[in-house]
């Protein structure tokens, strides 16, 4: 079988960075799941259906095409890199993932990308929906304010205009709408190793993944 790692955790725990260079390491392919609520949240939008609408917004996840081409996402051909990347649709793709339709449609075009040598998936559902199967699993996380600070910073480098009262009262109210939906809600399983980052760096917690996997 094809070997998976699972990192699953809160908004701006660092788990897309640490994924993408454990990937690296391995040779693994990586799955952002997080871009693909992004992505269907942008293309919603753009096609005029309300993020409330069900049907409609399953509709948009299903028919999605797009391309992960290295750092870059393309929707029909537009790259969206940038553009998926606002809190606001941040905020889009926190809504649309509690929908349970939702997460049917994007459920298989997750799954096709565990190929050969392996994948890291990261996301909320990677080790509980996606991939139970997965070898390792872990739970990223980092105190509130840690996770915070790393999203005011990330949105200045990106030039986007930052407040981080606003920020920090943002991801709150992700994590609590990810942690109380019914659907594949965000917790941390029995069989997750617990990797906290608040005073971790970068190469560390690469470190400590890549330790676990080769126990
Ligand atoms: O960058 P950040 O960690 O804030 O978010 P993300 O990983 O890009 O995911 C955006 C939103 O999609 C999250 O707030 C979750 O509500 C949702 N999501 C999910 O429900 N399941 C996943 N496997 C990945 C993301």
């Amino acid at each position: 079988s094809i070997s998976v790692i699972a990192i699953d955790g809160p908004s701006a725990s660092g788990k897309g960075t640490v994924a993408q260079r454990v990937a690296s390491v391995l040779g693994f392919h990586y799955l952002d799941s997080g871009a693909l609520y992004r992505l269907t949240a942008l293309a919603a939008e753009k096609a005029g259906a309300d993020w409330a609408d069900e049907g409609a917004v399953a509709a948009v996840a299903e028919a999605l095409d797009v391309v992960f081409a290295g750092e870059a996402v393309t929707l029909g051909g537009e790259d969206v890199s940038l553009a998926i990347r606002s809190e606001h649709i941040g905020v889009g793709a926190s809504k649309v993932a509690a929908l349970p339709a939702v997460r049917t449609a994007l459920l298989q075009r997750q799954r096709d990308f565990a190929q050969a040598p392996g994948l890291v998936g990261d996301g909320r559902d990677m080790g509980e929906v996606i991939f139970p199967q997965a070898q390792l699993k872990v739970f990223l996380t980092a105190s509130a304010e840690a996770r915070a600070e790393r999203r005011y910073k990330q949105l200045l480098g990106r030039g986007e205009v930052a407040d981080l009262a606003a920020i920090t009262a943002d991801l709150a109210a992700r994590d609590e709408r990810d942690r109380q939906r019914p659907v594949a809600p965000l917790r941390q399983l029995p069989d997750a190793r617990l990797l906290d980052t608040t005073a971790m760096g970068i190469e560390e917690a690469v470190a400590t993944v890549l330790g676990w996997w080769q126990e």
